[in-house]
Order: structure tokens, then sequence, then C-alpha cells
């Protein structure tokens, strides 16, 4: 089979045998390549038609627990400076972004255990009460299945969790002993069986990454069908063990993203801020590869420049408003157009 007749059976069959997947990631000439965003664009635009939607990220905090070897906010870096917002800060950023127009806020965190479940769940309702056409999404790591049932009858209505690899042998090299693949895919199995619209996902050139491995994590998320995908480019930062590692690539990531689109035609699909790192343009290229989410900051400016994954990250600087004005004229570059909706999950 031609990687032409491969992508249309992907588009058709929304699955490949792991030989075909192989192909089409070893590379595409520039006009496949063409070919297989066309028909990812194609498909969003079945379902979602020329709407990008916004998500308002608040990253409201930046301790940790734990001690991913890629993360800049792992718990062994000194250098990074912590911070945590207040419950009032962060209804004050929900209601800038409310004023925006954003009608989905994702609070977004290291596993910072300072903030109790009830914490969450208060901050989670008071949203809700107050804004009763927006959803809100969590994004707070690992936690009990008890914990994740608080959270969903407080209101909350989706939650970002990406596996991160579906290898185990790979999981082991990007974490410490004392995490673990099978904890992380039970947190997803919860999330999924309470009702969230959940969300996995993994890095792109992650250290240690393998063609196998990004096999793997394609049959995973065939099979958990999550109503998300986050993906983007692994980026080094220079207070972890993986510093001196290659950043994943661009390219890598938009081919990604359209077969994930060809597989998981209905999917919520961001281009996300790691892949606008890489390359300004990358979000703009994410969207015409399949992509059909934007999550500007919301984040206060205060502390905006120290959630720092990864070095170099965009967007640290800008007021939210500014950031939402940027999105726009982003987004109608592509030919794609805002939407002010909730933006739930075509079903
Ligand atoms: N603590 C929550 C969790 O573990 O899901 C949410 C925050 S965590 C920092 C969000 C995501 O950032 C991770 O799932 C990971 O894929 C991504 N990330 C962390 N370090 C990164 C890096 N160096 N380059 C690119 N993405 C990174
Ligand atoms: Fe916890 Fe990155 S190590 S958010």
């Amino acid at each position: 089979m031609t990687k032409t007749e491969l992508i249309d059976k992907l588009r058709n069959e929304k699955n490949l045998a792991d030989e075909e997947f192989k192909e089409l990631l070893q590379g595409l000439s520039e006009k496949e390549e063409e070919y297989l965003y066309a028909k990812a664009r194609e498909r969003r635009e079945k379902y979602y038609g020329k709407e990008v939607y916004l998500r308002g990220l608040i990253e409201f905090t930046n301790y940790c627990r734990n001690d991913c070897l890629y993360c800049g906010i792992r718990r062994s870096n000194t250098n990074a400076e912590r911070y945590r917002l207040e419950k009032a800060e962060i209804l004050s950023a929900v209601k800038k972004g409310h004023e925006l127009g954003f009608r989905t806020f994702v609070l977004q965190g290291g596993e910072d255990l300072s903030y109790t479940d009830e914490d969450i769940c208060e901050i989670v309702s008071e949203i809700k009460k107050l804004y009763d056409d927006s959803a809100v999404t969590l994004s707070i790591g690992e936690k009990t299945r008890e914990s994740y049932e608080k959270f969903y009858e407080a209101g909350a209505d989706r939650y970002l969790l990406r596996h991160e690899t579906a290898n185990e042998e790979h999981y082991s090299k990007l974490h410490p002993k004392e995490l673990s693949l099978e904890n992380r895919k039970r947190c997803l199995k919860d999330l999924k069986e309470i009702g969230f619209q959940t969300g996995a996902g993994m890095m792109v050139g992650a250290p240690f990454q393998t063609v196998e491995n990004l096999i793997e994590d394609l049959k995973f998320l065939k099979e958990l069908e999550p109503e998300m995908v986050g993906i983007g480019p692994f980026i080094p930062h220079k207070d972890t063990p993986f510093k001196d590692e290659v950043p994943g690539k661009a390219g890598d990531t938009l081919r990604l993203l359209a077969i994930i689109r060809l597989m998981l035609p209905k999917v919520l699909l961001p281009a996300t801020t790691a892949l606008g790192t890489i390359d300004p343009m990358g979000r703009e290229k994410g969207l015409l590869a399949g992509a059909n989410v934007i999550m500007p900051n919301l984040s206060p400016i205060t502390v905006r420049g120290k959630y720092l994954l990864y070095d170099g990250k965009i967007c640290t600087g800008e007021e939210a408003a500014e950031c939402r004005k940027c999105m726009e004229k982003r987004v109608e570059l592509t030919g794609y157009r805002v939407s002010v909706s909730r933006g739930d999950a075509y079903t």
C-alpha cells in the first residue's frame, strides 16, 4: 500500500496495524504530509466545523510532591520559585476570563497536597455556582477514586491526565520508582467510569521514546477512547536530569495530531503551548493538522513566569486580555474562528 492509501485506510477504518502505523510515523514526503493534514481537517470540520474552542488555563500551584524527571516543577528543583494561588485569586482569574468570553476553565497544578479535596471541591462548586454556563476542567494529577468522585459531585466536568507513555519500561525511565503506569491507567479508568470527559496523552520526542512506544501510545488511546488528547513536544528544562536531551520535533507532533484526529475523529485536540514554543507558528500549524482547541493562559501575570515545565515557554508576559486578542488573530489566520461556547466533546 502507498502512504496515501494508508492515510485513506486510517480515515475509513479509524485504525491501522502496527506496521502500517510505523510506516506513517517513520516519515512522509511533503505531499503526503499535506494529504494527511487535509484528511485530518476534513474530519475535524465534519464534527466541529470551523470552530476553535478556547480553554482558559489557570496554573494555580507549582508545588509538586512528584519528581518526574522531565518536569521543571519537580520537587527536586530547588531553583523553582514556588507559588500557590488563594481561592480568591483563582476566582478573580475566572471572573476576568468569563468577561473575556471563556466558557471553560482549566485548573492545573502540580500535585500540591496543601489543597485538600474539600478545598478543590469548594473552588469548583463556587465557579459552577457563579458561572453556570461554563465547564470546569481539573488537571491536578493522580488521586484516589473517592477524590475523583468528590470532584465530580462538586461539578467538575472534565479531567486531564496524560498517560505520558503506555510502555512500562519507558514509563520507568521518565519517572521515579514511586510512580507507576499501572496507577496512572487506574486513574484514567476511574475518571472515565465516574463520567468525566477525560483527557490522556503523551509528549512527543520524550527521552528514550521509540517508534514502537508511540504505536503503543496510539493503541492505548484507541482503546481508552478519551474525549480529549493532549500531546505536545518534550522540551528540556535546564534544572532537570533531562536538561541535555534533544527536544521533540514540531513535524512529528503535527503528524501525530493528524493521525490521532483520524483515529478518534470526535476528539477534542489542543494545539499546545509547547508546540507554539518550539515553532513560532506551531499552534496555527497544529490547527491546520486537525487540532481544534487552544488553551490561552489566564494565570495572574505575577505568577506566569513561574509555572515553567520546560525552557523558553511562550506567553509568560501578556495579560489575559492581550492573550485572548492574540489568539483570536492567530486563529483567524488559519481560516478558523474562535468559539465562545463551552465546547463539549461531540456526542
Ligand atoms: N500534575 C498534573 C499531572 O501530572 O497531570 C498536571 C501538571 S503536569 C506539569 C502537565 C503535563 O506537562 C504533563 O502531563 C507533561 O506531559 C507535561 N510536561 C511536563 N514537563 C514537560 C516538558 N519538559 N516538556 C513538555 N511537556 C512537559
Ligand atoms: Fe509534578 Fe511535574 S513533577 S507537575
